[in-house]
């Protein structure tokens, strides 16, 4: 199964088209309230609300969480597995651009940018380039050999989701008249993730036409599910799910597979756990795939991590139940000292957690036999971060209590129900099992010292409306740990430039890149005015210490927000995805964004290459 062999994917029709319930299902985001889980008191729930992060972050000054926990020598597979050394890449020199609202890519001087795929361009002979571009990953064509080409790799792409205004010209602005069944179809080609060849040839980065390994994955492919939950009453008994959507941020694993997370999938079908307060019906209609009944799909076969081989066209993608279902934003892989694989993940909702999945077995980085790597994340236990008492807490239906006193039937219901079983109240500590967070977006692993940063992007519930990015330390620096301590390493606001952090990566100098999420219906208002577009930020390296001092790289298109970054090895080109420009638009005949400028008034959702000009 993990072979180099390519097959070109044989799609069925993929016209990908674009449109607009998205700014209806932003809005939605935005509005939604928690509830108490079952066996949550009023009292504890409340409780479970002090103890977010935005009141960790207010009163974070002078937290002594240093780097004790930080892992000298640290050697194990970070997420960003291809790196190079300080002063190779370009991160440490440029002049950092203004906050602009320009509806352009607008680069510091000196730098330039390829499109290499937009919305709708072909991908294989039948398929097109989906909607909504996001995590972004770059493997080198000579990766599984041990090579690390610069020039010639493939990029995984996520297509977060579709806007029906554009894609299957769906233009009701209310979703209140029903979708035909081929609009319903040309979305869900539009969603998912693509696998692209890509090379620079000269100075400029292209996409390899009919490459063996370009491949589009999406809402119709079939899926293996692993772990707990496969086969179980939970999920219907499901070994194999039809389909991947909401495909928001990744990781890339030591074993050079990419992870594909699905974040907001019960736009589509539904969320039929008690986790979801929302009027079921009302939501699965948001963008309406029940419209065509026959084709409709059980909610739980959503809202996991999915596993795609880049380099084997012939790979089936696989849904690991192990790592939790839940409105998963990203990714992170760390392998512990003992060999552990250790998966650092995050849910993007307001009040909801960070979670830990670590492997029963060892990783052996010698082995050539990815099929046995992957097998890892077949088998584990997951962990929910208890930031209130420093402590990973296990989501263990076997020997905690808790789950089979508050009604969940099996560590396959915990896995499926894994955010209600986060929000229980420990009865020895009065807190909840996990800390409700300001909305996790992504998480990296330090390339150095294998702390963890995670952005917290906002939390409208707590007054938090510019987020912050924090840093965990294991205990002893060790991935497999219970315990950890924490810092807030950099607090979005006007003081600091930045605001809704989102994307991280760090480059081959250890520096941490940042992207925002202003959304977009707030750019150049109120209190995020001065930030104008979402733009892309650098915090500078020193002696493998970062330091939480942005400076802004790029800005990007009008109501974009920029997504990716993803390196080469030799760090002289970063990848980017430009995703929803001009998101706002409510007829497309007066679009809010024209990017990427191609004379035809339609703004394009794009992946480009940034690197130096000659
Ligand atoms: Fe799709 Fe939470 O960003
Ligand atoms: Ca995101
Ligand atoms: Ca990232």
């Amino acid at each position: 199964m993990f072979s180099e062999s390519n097959r070109v994917d044989e799609g069925k029709d993929g016209r990908v088209v674009q449109g607009s319930g998205v700014q209806k299902i932003k809005k939605e985001k935005r509005d939604r309230r928690v509830e108490a889980a079952p066996g949550m008191t009023r009292r504890s729930f409340l409780t479970y609300l002090g103890v977010g992060s935005a009141a960790l972050a207010a009163g974070s000054a002078g937290v002594a969480a240093g780097p004790a926990g930080a892992q000298e020598g640290f050697a194990g597979a970070a997420s960003t597995p291809y790196r190079v050394g300080p002063g190779d890449g370009f991160a440490l020199s440029f002049d950092p651009i203004e906050p602009t609202d320009a509806d352009k890519l607008v680069l510091p001087e000196g730098f330039k940018f390829d499109i290499i795929r937009r919305w709708g361009e072909p991908v294989t002979a039948d398929r097109n380039f989906g909607y909504n571009n996001d995590y972004v990953a770059y493997f080198p064509i000579d990766g599984l050999r041990g090579g690390a080409s610069s020039e010639d790799g493939l990029l995984w792409v996520n297509h977060e989701y579709a806007n029906p205004m554009y894609v299957s010209d769906y233009t009701d602005p209310d979703n209140a008249t029903k979708k035909t069944k081929e609009q319903v179809d040309r979305e869900k080609a539009a969603v998912g993730g693509s696998v692209i060849r890509v090379r620079k040839e000269g100075d400029t980065w292209k996409f390899v036409e009919g490459d063996g390994h370009n491949r589009r994955i999406d809402a119709t492919t079939p899926i293996d599910l692993t772990g707990a939950a496969a086969g179980s009453d939970a999920v219907g008994g499901a070994t194999e799910v039809i389909g991947t959507l909401g495909n928001c941020s990744g990781g890339v694993t030591p074993w050079n597979t990419v992870l594909s997370c699905e974040e907001n999938f019960q736009y589509y079908y539904g969320e039929s756990s008690d986790d979801q307060p929302q009027d079921d019906e009302a939501l699965a209609e948001t963008d309406r795939w029940l419209d065509d009944p026959d084709t409709a799909q059980p909610p739980e076969h959503y809202g996991w991590v999915v596993e795609i081989d880049p380099y084997d066209n012939n790979f089936k993608p696989r849904k690991h139940t192990w790592l939790g279902r839940l409105i998963h934003e990203n990714v992170a892989i760390r392998v512990s000292e003992s060999g552990k694989v250790v998966a650092y993940t995050g849910h993007d909702a307001e009040d909801e957690c960070i979670y830990k999945f670590v492997s029963s077995g060892t990783f052996d980085p010698d082995s050539t036999d990815r099929e046995a790597s992957s097998r890892l994340l077949f088998d584990g236990m997951l962990y929910v971060a208890d930031f209130a008492n420093g402590r990973w807490v296990a989501l263990d239906y076997e020997n905690n209590p808790i789950f089979k006193d508050n009604g969940f039937k099996g560590q396959a219901d915990v896995l499926v129900r894994a955010p209600e079983a986060a929000k229980l109240e420990d009865p020895e500590t009065e807190t909840p099992l996990g800390t409700p967070m300001d909305r996790c977006e992504d998480i990296e692993v330090h390339p150095g010292d294998g702390t963890i940063y995670a952005a917290l992007t906002n939390n409208a519930l707590h007054g938090n409306f510019h987020g912050q990015i924090i840093r965990m330390y294991e205990k002893d620096g060790d991935a497999e740990a219970t315990e950890f301590t924490f810092e807030v390493f950099a607090a979005g606001g006007p003081n600091t430039g930045f605001s809704s952090p989102d994307n991280l990566a760090f480059d081959g100098g250890n520096n941490l890149w940042m992207v925002t999420d202003m959304s977009s219906d707030k750019h150049n208002q109120g209190i995020y005015s001065s930030f104008k577009n979402n733009g892309v930020f650098v915090m500078r390296g020193a002696n493998d210490a970062v330091q939480g001092e942005p400076v802004q790289f790029a800005s990007g298109p009008v109501e974009s927000e920029m997504t990716g970054p993803a390196f080469t090895p030799d760090g002289k080109t970063v990848f980017l995805a430009i995703q929803h420009p001009g998101e706002e638009t409510e007829s497309k005949d007066e679009p809010t964004s024209t990017w990427p400028h191609d004379g035809d008034n339609v703004p394009k959702p794009s992946v480009v290459a940034i690197t130096r000009s000659a």
